[in-house]
């Protein structure tokens, strides 16, 4: 097969872990007989600072005229400091994934057999963890009304769902957990939100479409304990843009790293894949950043386009690297670390 992929590396460690990305998806081309096209484009500070904002026209011209997005992260500290920045390199990310209409943020959870000693969690709590968070990703309070009145002093950010976005989520949630084992966890706050109220009488009206699958309504804050305790016990969660922000974070303690931790972003056309980490700017040009999060994002995209072998192999030689301690700093526990150019270039060699 032929595909365009649009390259969005962005700020920080963006570049870095991309070019290993490319180079490793490169050689399951070359494997398996395609022929990969990147189409780079310009986003977050690096796009402000060569045309003045982070989402350029031209680069969203590109994601839409490509078969899928591979993205790098986006932040940097210059703006992190400066609250009454105007523009945001983070603006950039949220208006791309409002412009390619990518509402549902796919991010899965599961353990590496190599590294259940590296989670500060007891082993045999995390052991076989496998569980995915279907995240609302293009509404909610990071794109509702914001601002400040009172001349200054007083703040808003407000939260806003309609019962169509829940739907479109809740339906992805219940036809993910069909193929898994059909346990759906819906995370809220109903007990306090209105939005979470419309989120579980929504969800409430869907399962009788979904006889088989078992669904359980739980209040954020149990589960942010729960996670971590008994994370065996999840299967599919489906929750609102904030929550499922937090809690993936959270959740990347699971697997040992955050940067080892894969998404895709799913709509009604392109999808965009991407490490859930951010831009790590202390360790930008270090050559210390693990890109495997960014290389199994590849894997996904993979299988996205209906390759499953393709997304089998890099998952086996990120196994395999992983096993032989072919791995960066945030793995390394004491031992050699290998730098970010020197594990892709392990993974792209022995795909
Ligand atoms: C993520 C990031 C973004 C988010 C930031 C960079 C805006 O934390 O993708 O999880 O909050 O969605
Ligand atoms: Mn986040």
């Amino acid at each position: 097969m032929k595909f365009n992929i649009a390259l969005l590396a962005g700020d920080g460690i963006g570049p870095e872990v991309i070019d290993q990305a490319v180079k490793v998806s490169d050689a399951v081309a070359a494997k398996f007989g395609h022929e990969i096209t990147w189409k780079p484009a310009l986003t977050g500070a690096a796009a402000i600072d060569a045309v003045g904002e982070p989402y350029p026209d031209a680069t969203h011209d590109i994601c839409v005229a490509s078969d899928a997005v591979l993205f790098g992260a986006i932040g940097h500290p210059r703006f992190d400091n400066d609250p009454t920045a105007k523009v945001r390199p983070e603006q950039g990310l949220l208006k791309m994934r409002k412009a390619l209409g990518l509402f549902a943020n796919v991010r899965p959870t599961f353990t590496f057999p190599s590294l259940l000693d590296k989670s500060p969690l007891k082993q045999e709590r995390i052991e076989g963890t496998d569980l995915v968070f279907l995240r609302e990703l293009t509404g909610g309070i990071y794109f509702g009304e914001k601002g400040r009145r009172d001349g200054g002093e007083t703040a808003f950010d407000n939260c806003v769902y309609t019962r169509e976005e829940v739907q479109r989520l809740a339906k992805k949630g219940f036809e993910l957990a069909m193929t898994r084992s059909k346990k759906l966890c819906c995370v809220d706050k109903a007990n306090v939100l209105e939005t979470s109220r419309l989120w579980r009488e929504t969800v409430q009206a869907m399962e009788k479409d979904y006889p088989e699958v078992e669904v359980s309504y739980e209040f954020v804050d149990a589960v942010a304990m729960r996670l971590v305790q008994w994370p065996n016990s999840y299967d599919v969660l489906i929750t609102e843009n904030l929550f499922g922000d937090i809690l993936t974070d959270e959740a990347s303690v699971i697997s040992g790293s955050m940067g080892l931790m894969p998404s895709a972003s799913m709509g009604t056309d392109i999808a965009l894949f991407e490490p859930i980490h951010g831009s790590y700017p202390q360790a930008t040009g270090l050559n210390i950043a693990n890109p495997m999060a960014t290389v199994l994002s590849a894997a996904m995209m993979f299988e996205n386009f209906g390759l499953q072998e393709e997304g089998k192999a890099i998952r086996a030689v990120v196994n395999d690297a992983l096993a032989k301690g072919i791995v960066t700093e945030d793995l390394a526990d004491g031992g050699k670390a290998y730098g970010t150019k020197e594990v892709g270039d392990y993974l792209a060699a022995n795909i």
